[in-house]
């Protein structure tokens, strides 16, 4: 990294309230782990130092947010909020009609009940746990339509996030316009390691949808963080501003799911967004069922209140810019040190490659499981499995799905950390490297039905 620029990414805040962490001894990590079965989602938080479990609902909020929970219209129907978020997602996103549910699965659900027919087709760029499981539940099958270089973590392609329009064609042209609801895309792309996707890609998608008369659906929930990658590395885009380039991404599509607990710097909440009148009454007479009445889809009206100040502070461009350095300056120290990572750097996180990282463990010892927990005994850091317990079995076969990548996520909290916590961070994980010949496999005692990785239990072997 540029050591001259360092001041670059400084953040544009400072600390006004503290919340204290505890630091715990080596013999409480062990007893917290084997309790939890060497699963880093059911440890308790209160043994956990660092926790980069994930960057959803763990942002910190500003004063002013605060104070906006403060002006909550706790109406059961047409609360303020909604409007202040109608507004602002209009402003920004630029669609016509919002559905607000409690968070990004919640929009999930319903877009995929209302769009999708037993035996339909969804292609996509990489599946996500939830988004997929929504599509399959409503019938349909998830193909991955993502170019070859995301599943090479060592790709430094800069937009890794892109779908390969032949594979598209093909799945299209396979499958029939028909059968394909809509087309499922991501921004950034959460399981390939937060790699964005470029503005001319997804108008290539848009073209191509559009000639067949299919529909495009934005997973819009890091879509701004996509915004900071697509102004800095994609030329034509350097002049606008972030709100410019998210508007612009939006009106390629004709709809998002949004779980507001990541870009939108809140600690819950979510929406469906459409342009289509047809598509939001159907959304609108379900989410009363499922979620809420539809001006406020599970949510209190302080938590709409809190996500629509959230969309105009996180289009700050020197908040992004250090949200983005901090994540960059924890992978240019990993790197510096040798540590298999994804490269380049993602938005909202680092992954460790757990298959070079722990080379003599076969992916059916859970090698990035493994390193989660290792990571956790090593230093009281949470981390999270994203490799073959993530990706879960094969619906005709039973039989595991083993997905290319292996990874650990280490998930950055938007305004939580310092930059003190990434040293910590670089050093705990350099200090496992050092040893990890030593370190074994596990086995699978217990596991859920869906979403596994959420309960699984594992035993070393
Ligand atoms: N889409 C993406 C790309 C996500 O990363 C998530 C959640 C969702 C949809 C679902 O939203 O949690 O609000 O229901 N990702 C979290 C994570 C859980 O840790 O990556 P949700």
């Amino acid at each position: 990294m540029d050591k001259t620029n360092r001041r670059s990414w400084a953040e544009p805040f400072k600390i006004k309230m503290v919340e204290p962490l505890r630091i715990i001894s080596r013999e409480e990590r062990e007893r917290a782990l084997a309790g939890a079965g060497y699963n880093t989602f059911l440890l308790r938080s209160e043994d956990v130092y660092l926790d980069l479990l994930t960057d959803s609902g763990t942002n910190a909020m500003s004063d002013r947010q605060w104070a906006g929970l403060m002006m909550g219209d706790e109406a059961y129907a047409g609360s303020r909020n909604f409007y202040h978020l109608e507004a602002k997602v209009r402003q920004h996103y630029g669609y016509k009609h919002l559905v607000p549910t409690h968070q990004g699965r919640g929009a999930e659900h319903l877009i995929s009940r209302v769009l999708i027919k037993p035996g339909d087709v969804i292609p996509g760029n990489m599946y996500f746990t939830t988004t997929r499981l929504h599509q399959e539940l409503a019938g349909g099958t998830f193909v991955d339509v993502i170019i070859d270089e995301a599943h090479d973590t060592e790709s430094t392609h800069p937009f890794k996030g892109d779908v390969d329009l032949k594979k598209l064609a093909a799945v299209i042209e396979k499958h029939g316009a028909a059968k394909i609801p809509y087309i499922s895309v991501a921004a950034t792309v959460n399981m390939a390691g937060g790699q964005p996707i470029s503005l001319g890609n997804l108008r290539g998608v848009r073209d191509l949808a559009r000639k067949y008369g299919i529909k495009v659906v934005l997973d819009a929930t890091r879509a701004m963080e996509n915004a900071f990658f697509i102004k800095r590395s994609e030329k034509g885009n350097e002049g606008k501003t972030l709100a410019d380039i998210l508007l612009e991404m939006c009106s390629l599509t004709d709809a998002c799911t949004m779980s507001a607990k990541k870009d939108l710097l809140v600690n819950i909440g979510g929406f469906l967004a459409m342009n289509d009148d047809a598509l939001f009454e159907e959304a609108r007479n379900l989410v009363v069922v499922y979620e809420g009445l539809h001006t406020y889809g599970g949510l209190a009206g302080r938590d709409m209140e809190a996500m629509a100040i959230g969309i105009e502070e996180a289009l700050d461009l020197d908040y992004m810019k250090s949200r983005i350095g901090q994540v960059e300056y924890v992978g240019n120290g990993l790197i510096e040190a040798g540590i298999p990572i994804v490269r380049p750097v993602g938005g909202h996180a680092i992954f460790l490659d757990a298959r070079k990282f722990l080379q003599h463990l076969p992916q059916d010892q859970f090698p990035a499981q493994r390193l989660a927990a290792e990571l956790y005994l090593e230093s009281g850091i949470r981390s999270m499995e994203r490799g073959i317990v993530s990706a879960g079995r094969d619906k005709a076969t039973g039989k595991h799905n083993c997905p290319k990548l292996e990874l650990v996520r280490l998930t950055f909290p938007r305004r939580v950390y310092t930059q003190a916590h990434c040293d910590v961070l670089v050093e705990s994980v350099i200090e496992v490297f050092r040893r990890r010949e030593k370190i074994r496999g596990l086995k699978m005692v217990y596991e859920p039905k869906y979403l596994r990785f959420f309960q699984a239990r594992f035993e070393p072997l």
